[in-house]
């Protein structure tokens, strides 16, 4: 599903925020990407999107060389990939329904598509009753919900999500991994930035390290607890 091949990115102004990093992640893989601040994850996530091109190196999403897609192309990537960005990026003048449909619309949906696939990706986080709330109304927990059924409301094959626990509870994060875990299970890759060590040992999953942009390590956590507990009731499906 994704595979880097000797990636180095140079910010314009001299940073260097990763320096030749390689993996593979197959298809319906959980990966936990971690490391310190500045460490390149946020980096390395733009890339695996197209909001930031290689300086040098191959990024390839579901067999496309991303880095040398035209940019009319760049949309159909997108099409595919659902991303929580590290601060929502929510609209507050708009409400969780306009918020989250945009997608749809620009895919050119009717009023009653856009509305079943909204509520449908707000089902999911437990928040089908909010549709009409706008982003300030809700708590940061619901927030980062409404960004999650932004991104997948598509039904994407990749999921990234960056710190989607951050500045969250440890209750609420639990919430937000479980579901997480959830689309995994429906089939869809997932690759999810944090730096919680704590979360990280009870997921359980792939973790890849960065350390000061370079892949410094490679490891498969045994089973943590997590997983085993199945979809939180608080954000079970109404
Ligand atoms: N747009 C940019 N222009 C120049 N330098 C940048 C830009 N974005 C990030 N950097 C630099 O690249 C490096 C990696 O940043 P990145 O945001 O990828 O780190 P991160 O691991 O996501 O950190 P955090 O945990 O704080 O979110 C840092 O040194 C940062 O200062
Ligand atoms: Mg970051």
């Amino acid at each position: 599903m994704i595979r880097l091949h000797s990636v180095s990115k140079r910010y314009p102004g001299g940073q260097s925020a990763l320096s030749d990093v390689s993996f593979d992640v197959s298809r319906g893989q959980f990966v936990i990407l971690t490391g310190a601040s500045g460490a390149g994850k946020t980096t390395l996530l733009r890339l695996l999107y197209r909001e930031e091109l290689p300086s040098s190196g191959q990024v390839l999403v579901a067999g496309r060389n991303v880095g040398a897609l035209p940019a009319r192309k760049v949309p159909f990537l997108r099409r595919n990939i659902g991303v929580v960005f590290q601060n929502f990026r929510l609209i507050d003048r708009k409400t969780v329904f306009e918020n989250i449909a945009y997608l749809p619309r620009l895919l050119g949906h009717d009023g009653a598509r856009q509305k079943r696939l909204a509520v449908e990706a707000l089902r999911r986080v437990g928040l089908a009753h909010r549709l009409q709330a706008f982003p300030w109304q809700l708590s940061g927990g619901e927030q980062q919900r409404v960004a999650i059924a932004r991104a997948l409301i598509n039904d994407p094959e990749l999921l990234l999500a960056d710190e989607p626990t951050g500045n969250l509870d440890p209750d609420l994060a639990r919430q937000i991994v479980l579901l997480l875990l959830d689309c995994q299970r429906r089939g869809t890759t997932v690759v999810m930035a944090t730096h919680d060590r704590e979360l990280i040992r009870r997921i359980g999953q792939r973790v890849l390290t960065l350390d000061r942009g370079r892949l410094a390590q490679d490891e498969t956590l045994p089973p943590g607890d997590l997983p085993a507990s199945g979809v939180a009731p608080e954000v079970a499906p109404e």
